[in-house]
């Protein structure tokens, strides 16, 4: 009766680590179309006049990334439990050397493969005055998701106005993650971070908040050598829907 009953918990897991990827597709597919729309931004890809620059290397790593989610929508529903479980975390994290984090308080690096923006906080992101005091920030890494939390665009790190730019309806969000206007009503989503050291052990981890709930950031320690983000664990941006930012 027990073996009965592992095999359908087995086959209930598949199928809904299956529908996962296939929700993760879909979400991909969709941000993508949306962005489309917005008037002149083929133009900008076209003409190769993007934040992101499109290179040949830049398209291969895109369709790769793109390829590992549809198979493994079907590699979820067939691998046998032990391979499929690690299969499923290892193609949803990526490793970054802690060389490659941008400097405190500079621009936002975006991760079109993982679809999120790294983000380094110090004491200017920190002390900037328009961060609503309901959401504290603290010092570290943050992975923030790509897709805004309106409809599902993707938002743009605009330098000019410091600050992220949705393109479709206009919400705008610092580069901690808050956002401070538009129609969106929580602050963006982030990825899970753990920071690891030479040996691998895990040193820091992003935790929620605990005053919003949301996603902590990574302190980078001297002991720290790689950052790995988890693209298939995402916090929840919190609730903020004041004008300027706040509940
Ligand atoms: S989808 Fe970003 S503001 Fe509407």
């Amino acid at each position: 009766m027990d073996t009965i009953k592992k095999t359908a918990e087995m086959e209930n897991m598949k199928a809904k680590l299956s529908t996962l990827w296939i929700f993760l597709m879909f979400n991909m597919v969709f941000a993508d179309i949306f962005s489309f729309m917005y008037p002149g931004f083929l133009e900008q890809i076209m003409t190769g006049k993007t934040d992101v620059q499109i290179t040949p290397e830049f398209l291969l790593i895109a369709a790769i990334v793109t390829e590992i989610s549809i198979a493994m929508v079907f590699l979820s529903r067939f691998l046998k439990y032990g391979v499929n479980r690690w299969v499923n975390i290892i193609g949803g994290v990526i490793t970054i050397p802690v060389g490659e984090v941008p400097p405190p308080d500079s621009s936002p690096v975006p991760y079109s493969q993982g679809r999120f923006w790294l983000v380094n906080i110090g004491e200017q992101t920190i002390s900037d005055p328009r961060q609503p005091s309901v959401y504290p920030v603290t010092p570290g890494v943050k992975a923030l998701y790509m897709v805004c939390v309106h409809l599902g665009c993707l938002y743009k790190w605009v330098e000019t106005q410091d600050r992220y730019e949705c393109p479709c309806h206009g919400s705008k969000y610092l580069k901690s993650d808050a956002r401070i206007d538009g129609p969106a009503r929580r602050n963006l989503d982030t990825f899970v971070i753990e920071a690891v050291d030479a040996n691998g052990n895990v040193i820091a981890r992003t935790e929620p908040e605990m005053s919003s709930g949301e996603g902590s950031s990574v302190l980078i320690t001297p002991e720290v050598v790689s950052l790995r983000i988890d693209t298939g664990k995402k916090i929840a941006g919190a609730v903020n829907t004041k004008p300027g930012g706040g509940i």
